[in-house]
Parts: structure tokens; sequence; C-alpha cells
């Protein structure tokens, strides 16, 4: 069985279900990833989880080390990647606590590093990233979600937003005319970091809210923990039901 780890993003800060058996801290050439390598068995099998976040939901979207995450999960011989990322509705279907596994990016951020292949090369490398999500790992979530009964929509683009704050109206009705189904603050430069190391990475994205302007209610912290708790209970049924099917 391939090595698999979950990064868990706002709203899975841990895992209902892991059993936890280690922790182990992974000293990275980039510095420190969020926080300790969670070892555990989910659904009868070995996987690592990361809290992108750190363990105590400390660090904001544009501060996260994701080379240092990447690389860590490289370094403990990790193969596939699945992301939980909390994410806004753009598309009308993709009302709060409802799951999406996207299939395209747009990346809007700003000002992160987004790669390993800046320094000390003995050439330049330029990775493709034409279908930026692994598609073996797509079908097994989608077919996953199928077999259990799990509402989920299996398409999407995804808007990478810079963060922390929430887009305006306006930024939403660009990123609807750039063709952006959904928008979040941390698969960029997460997936493309994936790619380069050569990871089968893939996205389980939850509406927390409906993007700025979608919706009447204010978007607070209070809103978007409440719709996030709702669709994380079907994230972790979804990730006992995929775990066991990857090979
Ligand atoms: N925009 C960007 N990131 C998000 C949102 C949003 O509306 N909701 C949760 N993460």
């Amino acid at each position: 069985m391939t090595k698999i780890a979950i990064i868990g993003g706002t709203g899975l800060t841990s895992i209902k279900g892991l059993e936890i058996t280690g922790r182990e801290i992974i000293q990275t050439p980039f510095g420190e990833p969020s926080g300790p390598l969670v070892q555990g068995i989910l659904s009868g099998n070995k996987v690592y989880f990361l809290p992108r976040h750190g363990g105590g939901h400390t660090i904001p979207p544009h501060k996260i080390n994701y080379r240092a995450n990447i690389w860590a999960l490289k370094e403990a011989g990790v193969e596939q990647v699945i992301a939980v990322n909390a994410v806004g509705g753009i598309r009308k279907d993709m009302q709060p606590g409802i799951l999406v596994v996207p299939d395209q990016i747009i990346d809007y951020t700003v000002s992160r590093i987004n790669t390993f292949f800046d320094e000390g090369l003995k050439q330049v490398v330029h990775i493709d990233f034409t279908s930026p999500f692994c598609e073996s790992l797509r079908t097994n979530i989608i077919n996953a979600a199928t077999s259990h009964s799990i509402t989920i929509i299996k398409e999407g683009t995804y808007a990478a937003s810079q963060g922390p704050r929430l887009e305006t109206a306006a930024e939403i009705n660009r990123l609807e005319r750039d063709g952006c189904h959904l928008v979040g603050m941390t698969c960029m430069p997460e997936a493309a970091l994936a790619r380069e190391k050569e990871l089968c990475y893939a996205s389980i994205s939850v509406v927390a809210n409906l993007a700025a302007g979608r919706g009447t209610e204010k978007l607070t912290m209070d809103v978007i923990e409440k719709n996030l708790n709702k669709g994380m209970e079907h994230v972790r049924q979804l990730l006992e039901a995929v775990i066991p099917t990857l090979n």
C-alpha cells in the first residue's frame, strides 16, 4: 500500500476516528513544517496527518510554510496526498456544507514562495501542470463518495486567493467571469509543490460559505466554522471510505 497523507485545513485540525500512533518532527531545508507529522490508523490503514494551519489553527494561509510541509511529506515516503480545503462557493450549486473535488485551479496568490526549483539549479525546470490534480486520486475519491452515497460535486475550478481577508463582491464577480467556481486560500502553491515532488495530490474542498456578494449573511468566522462543522462529518466519512481503496 502506498503511503497516504491527509493535509487538514480550517475545520480539520484533528480527525475523529484517527487512532494516533506517533508524532514525527521533520527538519527540512526550508524551515519548520506546520507541526509534527501525526502518524495514525484510519479505517485500518496507516496514514499521516498534517494540519496546515498548525495544531492550534494559528498559521494564516499566507504564512504557511508550504515548501516545508510538502518536503516533510516526501521525506516521510508519502506518495498520495488528500488535501482538505475550506472554500467559498461561487457557482450556485456550491452551497455551504457541500464537498467539491476540483479539477482545475487559477492562481491569484502573490508573494508566496511557490517552487522548489529556484536556487542552485543545474538547469531551469518547468513542470507540467495542465491538470493540476492527480486524476487517479480524484477518481478514487469520487468513486468512494458515490459508493457511500456521500453527496459530492465532481469538478470545479478553484480560485486560489491570497487572503487572509475574504474577497470583495467585485473580485468574486471577476473570478466568476474567469471561469472559477469555488475560492479558497490554501491550494496554491501546495498543489504545484506537490507536483514538483511528484506526489499524487487531490483536494476535497468543503464549502464554508457563499462567496462574497453571493449571500445576504455577513461573513464571519462563526458562520464559516458552523458550516464547516456540517461538512466535516461528511469529509470524515469520505476519508474513511476512500483510504482503503488507495493502493
Ligand atoms: N474565500 C476565500 N477563502 C475561503 C472562503 C472564501 O469565501 N471561505 C473559506 N475559505
